[in-house]
């Protein structure tokens, strides 16, 4: 829960409650059925039951709100909702309370079907019947692919030929999970199947690096304070560091990763959904058009590599074994569902050149790997050197410069790093550090990540959801790094060690423009 007497290094009470007093605050969205395709899985467990119970908590649902689980199991509702007893309990962000639950649990249906039997959608068509007329959500529905991506088209047209996704009586709209296409070319055919069956309104392409606090921060701290943007580009930025680096290593996923890698799994979505919105220009309102031309404007800009340059601005690695927080792991190419020979890279690091009048001349670095020293995932903006006269004598060039790190997580915040006088007789200069850390500010919130998401999809806002153009505009950036990483295979895998900070090619890259990684310290 929220302490408004606590201040941010507990110093100063009436500031934090201030600070945490909301500006606008959520109503509870309209009458809606949610259906999930993939009831069964991982997602659904995880994240999507969780976070609609958050929704729930926060009186952000209607009292006319269903979901409506979709799968092959053989049950009944009682028996999906006696599953989601015993899995709530374990992945729920926030108290389970015998109320709360209650109130959710009974709005839970499940529809047992294969949908590639004949009839699985007009089963479907009754199912939503029954539960509209029980619940009154008034023919909204949201429909969640939380399925493997393969069935992503299927589903949709079979929707559209149960007549499920016409709008004549609510709203009919679709979520669809990544991966959206392996690369440019199926992403281009999955949007145009998309787009055949449904308009472009109806689809919400979901990328969960946007239900992140601090993803959506970056955008009020840019445009809601007036100090940073005069700052936010080429003539003061030296350089941007994004890294996304995780101590798991492919776990129970073998299976797609190996034939996904780690480029596909997280650059041209969540990473180039940090790198669109640390680059866009400010947008002329917050509608989600006028947001996402200026997120797509910025992935336009970002520069398709020569092969030449892919091989001197990129770097993959796949880890070997290693000890990852304290404990054994085993090599990539040992997990479960990995070819014992695998030339999957399970870490990337390359440089990226936006190419617009804001940050031409600034490299955008990103890294993101498996199996590191350390969980984390930060941004981090180094800031132009100040020129050296005033302080000839003094060390200034082995200080670091200003940096601004926005710490995604896991330990959410943003701190500034600048130089000040040590005190004593003389001027010597030291680093130091002012923090903002949401869990001082804000306290903790239980959020599973999906709850803005979801809210904004029932509520018809598309902000936070990718576009058609510019999942093809990232693709189109990742493209040429595939055809000639497809053309060269790895000639030394593994090259890093779990539990290490990714191979040494990747400090080779930075080095040759003078310029180090921050620290990944375990
Ligand atoms: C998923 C990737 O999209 O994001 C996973 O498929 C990755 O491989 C995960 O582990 C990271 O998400 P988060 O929220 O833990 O940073």
């Amino acid at each position: 829960m929220n302490d408004p007497t606590r201040a941010a290094g507990g110093k100063d009470a009436k500031t934090a409650a201030r600070a945490i007093e909301p500006i606008t605050s959520g109503k509870p969205v309209g009458p809606c059925t949610v259906v999930i395709f993939g009831a069964g899985g991982d997602l659904t467990k995880r994240k999507l039951i969780p976070a609609i119970y958050n929704l729930q908590r926060e009186n952000l649902l209607s009292n006319e709100f269903a979901v409506v689980g979709f799968a092959r199991a053989p049950m009944a509702d009682d028996g999906y909702r006696e599953k989601l007893d015993a899995e709530i309990k374990k992945f729920a962000t926030s108290e389970v309370t015998g109320e709360q639950w209650k109130w959710l649990r009974e709005r839970i249906y499940y529809c047992q079907a294969d949908f590639n039997e004949p009839g699985a959608f007009e089963k479907l068509g009754e199912t939503l019947k029954k539960v509209d007329a029980e619940r009154g959500t008034r023919g909204n529905v949201l429909f969640y692919l939380a399925t493997a991506p393969e069935f992503f088209g299927d589903v949709v047209r079979k929707l559209q030929a149960a007549k499920l996704t016409q709008q004549t009586g609510g709203f009919r709209r679709v979520i669809v999970e990544k991966p959206f296409g392996r690369d440019l070319d199926s992403a281009r055919a999955l949007n145009k199947e998309l787009l055949g069956l449904l308009e472009e309104n109806q689809i919400y392409r979901i990328d969960h690096y946007l239900g992140k606090e601090t993803v959506q921060n970056i955008m009020v701290f840019r445009f809601a304070n007036g100090i940073f943007e005069p700052i936010w580009n080429r003539r003061y930025v030296d350089h941007v560091q994004i890294t996304v680096a995780e101590t798991v290593g492919v776990e129970t996923r073998g299976d797609y990763y190996d034939k996904s890698g780690a480029l596909r799994d997280m650059v041209p979505n969540h990473i180039f959904q940090l790198i669109s919105l640390v680059g866009m220009e400010p947008p002329i309102s917050f509608d989600a058009d006028s947001v996402r031309d200026e997120q797509a404007k910025v992935l336009r800009a970002l520069q398709p590599m020569t092969p030449e340059e892919v091989l001197q601005r990129t770097v993959r690695g796949q880890y070997g074994e290693g000890m990852v927080c304290n404990k054994k792991v085993a090599s990539y190419r040992r997990e479960p569902k990995v070819a014992p020979d695998s030339r999957t890279e399970t870490y990337v690091a390359m440089k990226l050149n936006i190419d617009n009048w804001r940050w031409t001349g600034v490299p955008f670095y990103l890294r993101v790997g498996k199996a590191m020293a350390k969980r984390f995932t930060e941004i981090a903006i180094t800031f132009k050197r100040p020129p050296f006269t005033l302080f000839r004598d003094t060390p200034i060039d082995r200080l670091t410069p200003n940096q601004l790190v926005i710490n995604v997580q896991p330990d959410e915040g943003i701190s500034l790093g600048f130089g000040a006088k040590v005190p004593g007789a003389t001027v010597r200069l030291g680093g130091v550090q002012m923090d903002f850390r949401y869990a001082d500010q804000f306290g903790s919130t239980p959020s599973t990540g999906y709850e803005r998401l979801l809210y904004d999809a029932m509520a018809g806002d598309a902000t936070l959801f990718q576009r058609a153009d510019m999942v093809e505009a990232g693709w189109k950036v990742v493209a040429p790094v595939l055809d000639v990483w497809n053309s060269l295979p790895p000639r030394t895998f593994p090259n890093y060690a779990a539990g290490s900070a990714g191979p040494r090619e990747a400090d080779e890259l930075l080095a040759k423009d003078q310029r180090a990684w921050r620290a990944i310290d375990g």
